[in-house]
């Protein structure tokens, strides 16, 4: 991946609007979880999904990755409708999910992880290694270890890594940082720095220090709604006053 911070590195389409949703409601089965969502983001920004412990944070990026289907409302992606897509579609159309489980295949090696994401991609595999490297140079000495030895920010580093296959549009990623030390944490937090103006993000993500440091929008949500949208780079540089919104 390039150096963050060049010019023009989005091309011409910054600042046009990447992602909307509309009036989204979502049901599992009778139970409608999320209510009237409506989100935005413009091309190479990073925004941020903040709230409590079922608040439907992994309910709303598993709707826009195509795994769940929203019951009313409409998704624009990139001016195109993408609601009711399924979610190996909506892959290929540029919109990647990294779970918030973060599993990886722990009986293969970290290379063999990532040759089997860049398998159905048009990519070569040392680009998606490279890629990796660049953004996770210890890495290297990692690739030929089985993927389950790996310490759990690695192993997010991995997930990153292999979403990022075939320069897709906009990642969206689960809790990066949920489990690990604060250590640990500044790697990822590094990790995501080298790619903010590289790619879109929407993360989710409790931590609001973490937050703080790279929002660009936040959404504050609470039992299957958004509660607010804030923008105003004052108040995201300012977790307390973030804290307060939860
Ligand atoms: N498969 C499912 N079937 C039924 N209800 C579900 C299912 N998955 C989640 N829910 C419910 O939907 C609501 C939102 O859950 P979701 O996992 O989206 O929350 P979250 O904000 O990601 O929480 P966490 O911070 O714990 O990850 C919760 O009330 C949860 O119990
Ligand atoms: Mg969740």
């Amino acid at each position: 991946m390039r150096s963050a911070g060049q010019a023009g590195l989005l091309g011409e389409g910054k600042g046009h609007m990447l992602l909307s949703l509309e009036g989204v409601d979502v049901h599992y089965g009778h139970a409608k979880v999320l209510h009237e969502i409506n989100l935005h983001i413009l091309k190479g920004e990073v925004a941020f999904i903040v709230g409590r412990n079922g608040a439907g944070k992994t309910t709303l990026l598993k709707t826009i990755a195509g795994f769940l289907k929203p019951s009313k409302g409409s998704i624009l992606f990139d001016h195109q409708s993408i609601q009711g897509i399924p979610p190996e579609k909506v892959a290929l159309m540029g919109i990647r999910y990294v779970f918030q489980d973060k599993r990886v295949f722990g009986e293969l090696t970290v290379k063999e992880n990532i040759e089997l994401a860049a398998y159905p991609t048009k990519e070569k595999l040392s680009d998606s290694i490279n890629r990796i490297l660049s953004l996770y140079p210890r890495m290297d000495i990692l690739i030929n270890s089985k993927a389950k030895g790996l310490s759990g920010g690695q192993r997010q580093i991995l997930l990153i890594g292999r979403a990022l296959i075939g320069e897709p549009k906009l990642l969206l990623i689960d809790e990066p940082t949920e489990g690990l030390s604060a250590g640990i944490m500044e790697e990822i937090l590094d990790v995501l720095t080298k790619m903010k103006g590289q790619i879109s993000m929407i993360i989710v993500e409790q931590n609001l220090s973490v937050v703080s440091r790279m929002a660009d929008r936040v959404y504050m949500m609470k039992e299957g709604s958004i509660l607010k949208e804030i923008t105003d780079k004052t108040v995201i540089e300012k977790s307390n006053a973030l804290e307060g919104y939860l």
